[in-house]
């Protein structure tokens, strides 16, 4: 018998390739629909404009170098990363303006900044004596320069001084360091974003915004003028618009709109569609009016509620994800109503974008059905 033909491992093969129809995407896939992703990034954007505020999206939520360069294309005037190490693909993409939306502790997240901020323009947040000296040491060694922003606390207990002493004692932090320059406050309430009555939201954000108009007030009065006062995400951006405290805003999510943030009540002023959706595959038919997918918790984040099911454009009216196991969807029907056969492929709008989309490798760039391109996900895991 003749010895056996040496074979190659095989690799994976990508979810899709371009040209390919949604049935031919291999699953579970991260989609995204291109339409509705412009139509969000072009109504983001036009209301920033006609705001005069500028806009500096998030990318913890997409993690995409091309989604910000789409981004930057429209009018942005940077991004924010909220890990140091999550700015390094887009630095490397090209995006040379990035603030760090975070606290750093420690020389090494300290010396990495540094080094990074010798290639593009960055700022990052502190809210204590000891990131500053940290800091320092860092962009002292490097000589390389950062625009530093004072987090303050504007309701959701999170980091941010309380008030403008603690301000001013980081200004004064601050001041023998010429490398380190003062770039403004970041305010930001993350509590404001997903109050779900329109009304109820403005007024929290109304709150936040006020307690972040005291603050630029008090400093004001102490012959501190803040350059920039940057914060506000998806769920009060049009009303930190119109508050007038705001110079920049840092919507995230706004790009995808997944479950938890379609639950909000939209307004008239900004309307945003979900573009993003998980595509998986019904892999066993059970008895019990339940069908089983191949996407759970390895595919899915669902801290903030479980994933809709999504059928001809809507919210599906009979067919419920109503439990995630690591691997496994267990999708119940209404009772009466049809099952999807074996094989057939379901669309998810997942509850929590931004730890979904740490999940995947890459974005399957979908128009009409029609795969157009893979946008890998550059900065998944980078969480340093
Ligand atoms: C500091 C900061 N800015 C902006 C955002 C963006 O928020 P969203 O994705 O809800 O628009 C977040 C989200 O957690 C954040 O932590």
């Amino acid at each position: 018998m003749p010895p056996p033909l040496p074979t190659l491992l095989p690799t994976l093969p990508p979810a899709a390739h371009a040209g390919d129809t949604l049935a031919a995407i291999d699953t579970p896939a991260l989609l995204l629909d291109l339409d509705a992703f412009e139509r969000n990034l072009d109504a983001m954007q036009a209301a920033a404009s006609a705001a005069g505020v500028a806009l500096r999206p998030h990318a913890k939520a997409h993690k995409t170098p091309a989604i910000a360069l789409a981004q930057l294309q429209r009018g942005a005037v940077g991004i924010c990363c909220q890990k140091v190490s999550e700015a390094l693909p887009f630095l490397q993409a090209g995006v040379a303006d990035i603030h760090i939306s975070n606290q750093t502790v420690g020389l090494p997240k300290a010396m990495l900044l540094a080094q990074l901020s010798l290639h593009g323009r960055f700022s990052v947040c502190v809210d204590a004596v000891q990131q500053v000296a940290d800091l320092a040491a860092a962009t002292a060694a490097l000589a390389s320069r950062l625009a530093v922003f004072i987090e303050i606390d504007i309701g959701q207990g999170r980091c941010g001084v309380a008030d403008a002493p603690a301000v001013l004692r980081l200004l004064d932090a601050l001041a023998p360091h010429p490398q380190l320059r003062f770039g403004g406050l970041q305010a930001y309430q993350g509590g404001v974003q997903h109050v779900r009555g329109h009304a109820q939201r403005r007024d929290a954000a109304a709150r936040a915004a006020e307690r972040t108009a005291a603050m630029v007030a008090a400093l004001a009065a102490a012959g501190v003028a803040c350059p920039v006062v940057t914060g506000g995400g998806s769920g009060s951006v049009e009303f930190d618009l119109a508050s007038g405290v705001y110079t920049e805003l840092q919507p995230g999510s706004y790009v995808f709109m997944d479950a938890d943030y379609g639950r909000n009540e939209a307004g008239a002023a900004l309307r945003l569609d979900h573009s993003l959706f998980v595509a998986s595959t019904v892999m066993s038919v059970g008895g019990g009016g339940r069908c089983i997918l191949d996407a759970g918790l390895k595919s899915l984040a669902v801290d903030s509620g479980l994933p809709l099911v999504w059928q001809a454009g809507a919210p599906s009216s009979t067919l419920t994800y109503a439990a995630a196991n690591d691997e496994h969807g267990i999708v119940r029907a209404a009772d009466g109503a049809g099952l999807p056969a074996l094989g057939s492929q379901l669309l998810l709008v997942p509850g929590h974008c931004d730890p979904t989309l740490n999940l995947h490798d890459a974005l399957v760039a979908v128009r009409g059905g029609v795969v157009q391109d893979l946008w890998p996900v550059a900065a998944r895991g980078l969480s340093r």
